[in-house]
């Protein structure tokens, strides 16, 4: 049976727990210098339909660590061009023997479709505003990392979160983790439909980051906005941005994060994205060792490969 990672929604607690602590084992071992598992006689396909830069970048350094060979997919320049449909092209790479397929598609959906055809791992970079499962687990390893467990946490996701994959995947796991998730931002960006989470929702953003523990902004993704949605990014910016005044209303000890790309002096000024509060680099760091882990789990189901396992010694990442 195959392995996918196509939503934090569908894993139970038990699995969100083991790709954590892969990732930091995987970080500590890679920090120490010492060896890690190897992923052999394997090639993973990354396509990406979408831009990225993190994303892309830190699954190829991922699939280097493992000793996993790659192929790349440019989806501006395949067949797909030419008319080819989308399960036909995962059938073509299927058939080229391809191992597995890590993408990211504008569709919601689609690598839960490439997961029907493909016939090996396929692990979701990204799609459409559904989800986005290795930017969670490297969200909550951060986290982890500095504030010990989720447990309890009180953690604020502001601005579009309607068009945001990184909100949703967030959410689940988060919430399935025990911290309490509020939604801030306009009615327009934050709608009461959102409210089907279970979040709180808050349109005032003293009121939203009252005492927080972690303040995670997003982009405006203009890119899958209907017209009227945002009546203007300065009006935006006035009344939702991530600033030192903002910051005020939050906990003394809070954390600042994004999950990039940035718009400095939209969702957030350089005070809190350069301050002492941030940890957008630590973010990025981790996404790393998250797709270490998301690769090494969803290659190994089942199939009783001789590899060395990790130990999954019980880190700080239990929540
Ligand atoms: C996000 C994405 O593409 O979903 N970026 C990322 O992967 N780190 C967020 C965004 O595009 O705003």
């Amino acid at each position: 049976m195959n392995k996918h990672l196509t939503a934090i929604r569908h894993l139970a607690l038990t699995e969100i727990e083991e790709l954590l602590e892969l990732s930091a084992d995987f970080k500590s071992r890679i920090n120490q210098d010492k060896a890690v598992p190897e992923i052999k006689n394997k090639v993973l396909g990354l396509l990406f339909f979408e831009d990225s830069t993190r994303t892309r970048v830190s699954f190829e350094q991922a699939a280097h660590f493992l000793k996993l060979k790659t192929a790349n997919f440019a989806a501006t320049s395949s067949s797909m061009n030419k008319g080819e449909t989308l399960k036909d092209t995962i059938l073509t790479l299927r058939y080229e023997r391809l191992s597995g397929l890590v993408m990211r598609h504008r569709q919601s959906g689609a690598p839960t479709l490439a997961a029907k055809f493909f016939g090996g791992p396929v692990i979701n970079a990204g799609d459409g505003s559904h989800e986005h499962p290795t930017q969670a687990l490297g969200d909550a390893l951060t986290i982890i990392e500095r504030k010990g467990s989720l447990k309890g946490l009180k953690i604020a996701i502001v601005g579009d979160v309607e068009h945001s994959r990184v909100a949703r995947s967030n959410y689940w796991l988060l919430s399935k983790a025990g911290a309490e998730v509020r939604f801030v931002g306009p009615r327009t960006l934050v709608p009461e439909s959102t409210t089907y989470l279970s979040a709180q929702v808050f349109h005032e953003l003293t009121l939203g980051l009252d005492g927080v523990d972690v303040v995670m902004a997003l982009r405006l993704q203009k890119e899958r906005m209907k017209d009227g949605m945002l009546s203007s990014v300065h009006e935006y910016a006035k009344m939702y941005q991530i600033n030192r005044e903002a910051l005020q209303f939050a906990k003394p000890d809070v954390l600042v994060m994004h999950p990039g790309p940035l718009n400095r002096g939209i969702e957030m000024d350089d005070f809190a994205a350069d301050g002492s509060s941030s940890v957008i680099t630590d973010q990025v760091e981790n996404g790393v060792f998250v797709r270490m882990a998301a690769l090494y789990w969803a290659f190994h189901e089942g199939k009783g490969e001789s590899q060395e396992k990790p130990t999954s010694k019980k880190t700080a990442v239990k929540s």
